[in-house]
């Protein structure tokens, strides 16, 4: 997959275009990098501002390397020299527009920007990514924010540095680049025909990036969902209108949803405060959960039916139900996300119950991932039956690192509940109702 990032200086591109890459396992390539090192060579040889003709000829002959980790090609190299911090300089700043208007520049950057393209999976970010380089991106984002806003990040920024400038000033470099950079006649910066723009005004760095990678998932439809091949349509229908309706009731918090793999089977081990966990984990889940659920629930036989249509399936508990684990293992090999709480029942007060080893049957699979879910507060929601409404947090962890086979099953099995049960109480301790208290069972798988 090819995304390109284009947008205007200050508009977010370089922290989105990079976080989005280490997000989807992309690399990653900032070409106004490129632009800068040739224009410091340009300044070196002496050819700013009356000899800028010649400056192809010099990146033609200059080996430029962006070197880093694959996702984060932070590292400028010319000639083997390092220049990450002075193509950043407030010289290399002012003249860069100039140098990268210059056609015998732009044909040899393109081509070195194409040929790295042409590796694939790569996020490209600059000003004519979608335009010029890679017009067949498979995504092309348009970024853009208000002028007050770029100048307002731009002097937050400088403050961190200990400088200290007026917004109005700020805000008339950028409008003075801005024009330049849209006004030349070669590749000027324009929103590529097919391109997404995404007005990064008044939205948090994460915000934009969910968006991003949100379109980066062709299977994503309305509101984020990501489709499966064991969706059932009530479900998707009730995500269709009911997170909206949670975030504003409960002023529902979401964290580290980005820990969920977009696809494949996934075991969602969520502790357990509240008969209404499933739909708070619903709203939160950009993916169906097939939940495993009490088999009381399909005693009356309306509400049997109405759950099954929404994907879950009973277990007995306190006995071995084989039909219940036939039916998990389904769904996780069908690439389908689990719902489960391990600790069996129901806590109190926001505390953790114990983790048999047992519940680890599917998560020790090699084709499944485990991610731990800690919901708080959801056991305040009713009260005395009363509807409250509490603000409920719900944080996904990162993936749980499950032993290898080489160790014997019984001890992956603790161990993975053990690593389990910590997630748990990490995951506690970043909610804003802090009791971690837990303990995984000592007992056989
Ligand atoms: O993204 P940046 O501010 O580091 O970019 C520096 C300059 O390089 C910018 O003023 C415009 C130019 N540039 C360009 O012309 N084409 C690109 N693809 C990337 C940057």
């Amino acid at each position: 997959m090819i995304i390109t990032i284009d947008g205007p200086a200050g508009s977010g591109k370089s922290t989105i275009s990079r976080e989005v890459a280490k997000r989807l396992g992309m690399r990653y390539l900032d070409t106004g990098a490129m632009y800068r090192a040739i224009t410091l060579l340009a300044l070196e040889a002496g050819l700013v501002p009356d000899r800028i003709t010649e400056s192809g000829e010099l990146a033609a002959k200059t080996v430029l390397r962006l070197e880093g980790r694959p996702d984060d090609l932070s590292r400028v190299f010319v000639d083997g020299r390092e220049v990450t911090d002075e193509i950043r300089g407030s010289l290399v700043s002012k003249n860069v527009s100039a140098v990268s208007a210059e056609p015998s520049v732009r044909e040899v950057l393109t081509t070195r920007q194409r040929e790295e393209a042409a590796k694939g999976n790569m996020v490209l970010e600059g000003r004519d990514m979608g335009t010029v380089v890679c017009p067949h991106a498979d995504l092309k984002i348009y970024l853009t924010a208000s002028i007050e806003e770029r100048a307002q990040r731009r002097q937050a920024q400088l403050r961190e540095r200990g400088v200290s400038l007026p917004v109005e000033q700020l805000a008339q470099d950028i409008a003075t680049r801005d024009s330049y950079d849209s006004g030349r006649e070669l590749a000027p910066l324009r929103k590529a025909p097919g391109a997404v723009e995404v007005d990064t005004s008044g939205l948090t760095i994460e915000e934009v990036i969910q968006r991003v990678t949100d379109l980066a998932h062709p299977e994503r439809g309305l509101g984020g969902f990501v489709r499966g091949p064991l969706d059932t349509p009530p479900y998707r229908f009730a995500y269709s209108f009911l997170p909206a309706l949670f975030k504003l009731a409960f002023r529902m918090e979401i964290s580290g949803v980005e820990h969920l793999p977009t696809r494949g089977g996934v075991v969602l081990a969520s502790n357990h405060l509240s008969n209404l966990d499933p739909f708070f984990l619903g709203c939160a889940c950009p993916r169906q959960i097939h939940f495993m659920a009490k088999a009381e629930l399909w005693r009356s036989k309306l509400l049997g039916r109405l759950v099954s249509a929404f994907g879950a399936f009973p277990i007995h508990r306190g006995e071995p139900d084989r039909q219940a684990v036939k039916s998990a293992l389904e769904i996780v090999k069908g690439g389908a996300v689990l719902g489960i709480f391990p600790e069996g029942h129901r806590q109190q007060g926001g505390r953790l119950g114990e983790i048999h080893p047992g519940v680890t049957l599917f998560s020790l699979r090699d084709d499944v991932v485990t991610i731990p879910v800690v919901l708080s507060d959801t056991d305040r929601v009713v009260r005395k039956g009363l509807l409250r409404f509490p603000r409920v947090h719900v944080l996904f962890g990162a993936p749980l690192e499950i032993p290898g086979t080489d160790v014997p099953r019984s001890e992956r099995a603790q161990i993975t509940a053990d690593r389990l049960a910590t997630a748990y109480s990490d995951l506690m301790g970043e909610t804003k109702r802090a009791q971690p208290q837990t303990k995984a069972k000592n007992g056989r798988a």
